[in-house]
């Protein structure tokens, strides 16, 4: 996973699966030289986003083997094209994907308005996150999750105010037309209906995971006037202003730093929903 150190020849090491079984194993590859508009950097830390999982499995249909994964990455810059601003590396890695993918429609949606209710679908990488904000941002935050295991932790140390075990239909049914914003970052399907029916009116539904289909009746929106909506990630104006805001509200990912050589047990751990918060690879001192 994710290319580590590149030699005076830039050859770089990494991580790649060969098919779509997705195990990850070493694979030394060349890069070509820093253009125009390119950054050569040392990648100190990797974060393991679900994109992970689904990349090196082909869930796409378009993934190219062999595929070094990982995209969440914080290094040293080594090389920069003139006049490519200069990044300042920290470990911050989990939120530059997880962090920005879900601060995005947070903002875009106007989910920064205290006291308004907030549901988060999927307590894993982006879900926690997506908690830390919603905290920070002053709003209810009710999460949805399908591992009870996952109770304590979500209202103690991620400080949820209310935990739901979303396959609990009675308890799902008590909280009709109690959301203003709900957003989904389960990894797996949803049902639609159902959380559009959580919403109140004008409540918008924000999906930032990839179910495998988009399904739901139309009445669903009209009664109540709700949205649907969708996000990918964010751009680099965003990002800082979300690190500059993580940074002075102090939030930071929970993480669990694991060795190059921990990350096919990583990917099957997420798979399993095993993840408390977001895997990270200590890529400069495991990968050689
Ligand atoms: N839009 C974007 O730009 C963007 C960026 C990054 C990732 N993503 C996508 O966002 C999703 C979450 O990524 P992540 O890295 O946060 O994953 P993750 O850390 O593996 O967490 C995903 C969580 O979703 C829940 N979940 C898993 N399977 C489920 C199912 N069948 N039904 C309902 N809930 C399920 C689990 O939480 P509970 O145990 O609490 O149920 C799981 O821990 C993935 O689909 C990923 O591909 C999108
Ligand atoms: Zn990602």
């Amino acid at each position: 996973m994710t290319s580590g150190t590149a030699n005076a020849n830039g050859e770089c090491l990494g991580w790649a699966a060969r098919d779509p079984s997705g195990i990850l194993s070493p694979y030394k590859f060349s890069r070509r030289a820093v253009g125009s508009d390119d950054v050569s950097l040392d990648i100190a830390y990797c974060g393991v986003c679900y994109a992970d999982v689904a990349w090196t499995r082909n869930k796409m249909g378009h993934s190219k083997y062999p595929l070094v994964p990982g995209h969440e990455i914080v290094g040293i810059v080594k090389q920069v094209a003139s006049g490519y601003p200069k990044v300042t590396p920290e470990l911050a890695a989990p939120l530059l994907c997880a962090g920005i993918t879900v601060y995005t429609p947070m903002i875009r949606h106007n989910m920064n308005q205290p006291g308004k209710s907030f549901g988060v679908i999927g307590l894993g990488g982006l879900g926690h996150l997506a908690v830390k904000f919603g905290k920070a941002f002053r709003l209810k935050v009710t999460v949805f999750s399908t591992s009870v295991s996952k109770r304590e932790e979500a209202l103690t140390l991620l400080g949820a105010d209310n935990f739901v075990v979303s396959t609990d239909e009675h308890q799902m049914k008590a909280l009709c037309n109690s959301f203003d914003f709900i957003l989904d970052t389960a990894s797996g399907d949803i049902s639609f209906d159902l959380y559009l029916s959580l919403l109140k009116t004008a409540g918008v539904l924000v999906l930032v995971g990839f179910p495998s289909e988009v399904k739901f009746s139309p009445g669903s929106l009209n009664l109540g006037a709700k949205s649907i909506s969708r996000s990918v990630t964010g751009g680099t104006k965003q990002t800082q202003e979300m690190l500059d805001f993580c940074a002075s509200n102090k939030i930071y990912p929970n993480i669990e730093v694991i060795p190059i050589q921990y990350a096919n047990d990583a990917l099957e751990r997420m798979i399993k929903k095993d993840v408390k918060y977001r895997f990270v690879i200590d890529i400069a001192n495991s990968l050689e």
